[in-house]
């Protein structure tokens, strides 16, 4: 097997406290041993391979796992973002806009926009992500989603339980048995988790509840939207059917934090989300303490976050969120992997897949410190180093 070394590595994050200094497992003056798609070792620069990836003296970080997109769509919603920010409140009736437009448009359209966006989201260093349905919301429509996110992740999520579409209008338990029956049985085999967003204006707390029952005895794990727009039962839902993780979690009572704390729920926070829809941040920094696991993603869709940059959300996390440069990166890494209960990513150590990025600078705090700026001088996906 063919082994790549990414040599000269001034500051190595690991993600794996044992393996170096402080909660990121930093190692310094360090060599990464890649062979075929998987670390093999951490060793000390210089180290010996078949190809060598000089790093020269920067910093290299895991890549970042993006747990929650909404990569396919069609359109865009560039005039309703202009009206937010002329003080009109986010509505999530917009969800019915792109669901337009995606379902006109052609299978190699949605294939082609969702490689552009895909293609983006890998310069900005995300070598994982996960990609939902959710703009189809008929069987056939929901299905062609699942087939083309299957074709950039092996992280499908089926939401056909994102909105009620407009013909079901007034009669929204049709379409929850129709999205519980024939549209699951659709795209079930196509996908690996079911989400459904659980909120004022989508889906009510039964409703989520069957959506989420149904998924899981078609075999697959549960991810929810949750308290995104207001107070709401979402996070405590997701904890109690045991979710790997509860996405928003912008408004977060005590009793929602209790419940995150003692369980195996991820609250994954979307910073980009309540910065374009001009919602307050997550009390993070109050989650942290009660010992809640929280990860960072960036949610790119057209309508609440039309964004592929995890630094950003990084930045976000660190500057309004009150979280600390580490558990930002670390959020947008190894957060974003057990979101998705991938122990084979978000970090870098011995048989974990070598997804890594160089930075164009020493440290990872210039992805807080210098925001905005593209920093990713080269990332390196199962192994292969990226054009
Ligand atoms: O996660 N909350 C629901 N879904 C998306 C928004 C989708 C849209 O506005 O198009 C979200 O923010």
């Amino acid at each position: 097997m063919t082994s790549l070394v990414v040599d000269n590595i001034g500051l190595l994050v690991t993600n794996i406290p044992e393996l170096g200094e402080g909660p990121l497992g930093i190692v310094r003056d360090a060599a990464l041993v890649i062979e075929g798609d998987r670390v093999a070792a951490i060793e000390q620069a210089g180290a010996a391979g078949d190809k060598r990836l000089d790093a020269g003296g920067r910093c290299v970080i895991p890549g970042f796992v993006d747990s929650h997109t909404h990569l396919v769509f069609a359109g865009d919603r560039a005039d309703e973002f202009a009206a937010r920010m002329s003080g009109r409140p986010y509505e999530a009736g917009g969800i019915r806009v792109t669901t337009e437009a995606t379902r006109n448009a052609s299978d190699a359209e949605l294939r082609e926009l969702t490689r552009r966006r895909r293609a983006e989201g890998l310069r900005a260093g995300i070598t994982h992500i996960e990609i939902k349905s959710g703009y189809g919301l008929d069987i056939e429509t929901e299905r062609r989603l699942c087939e083309i996110a299957g074709e950039f992740t092996d992280d499908v999520t089926f939401m056909g339980g994102h909105l009620v579409p407009t013909e079901y209008e007034g009669r929204p338990n049709d379409y929850v048995e129709l999205v519980c029956g024939e549209m699951l049985a659709a795209c079930a085999p196509l996908a690996k988790w079911i989400d459904v967003f659980c909120e004022r204006g989508a889906f009510d707390p039964e409703q989520s509840r069957a959506i989420l029952e149904a998924g899981r005895r078609a075999g697959l794990g549960l991810r929810v939207h949750g308290n995104q727009l207001g107070p709401g039962p979402g996070v405590q839902l997701a904890v109690e059917l045991g979710a790997a993780s509860v996405d928003h979690c912008t408004y977060l009572e005590d009793g929602d934090i209790d419940a995150l704390a003692g369980s195996d729920t991820v609250a994954t926070f979307l910073p980009a989300t309540d910065f374009s829809t001009r919602q307050p941040y997550p009390e993070a920094r109050r989650a942290i303490d009660a010992g809640v696991n929280v990860a960072i993603a960036t949610n790119t869709n057209p309508g609440s976050s039309n964004t592929t940059s995890m630094s950003f959300c990084i930045a976000l996390a660190v500057r309004d969120m009150r979280m600390t440069m580490e558990e930002a990166l670390a959020a947008g890494t190894l957060g974003g992997a057990n979101a998705l209960r991938r122990d084979d990513l978000g970090r870098l150590a011995p048989a974990t897949r070598a997804d890594a990025m160089i930075l164009d600078s020493a440290s990872y705090a210039d992805l807080v410190y210098r925001p905005g700026v593209p920093l990713v001088a080269q990332t390196v996906v199962a192994g292969e180093v990226s054009p």
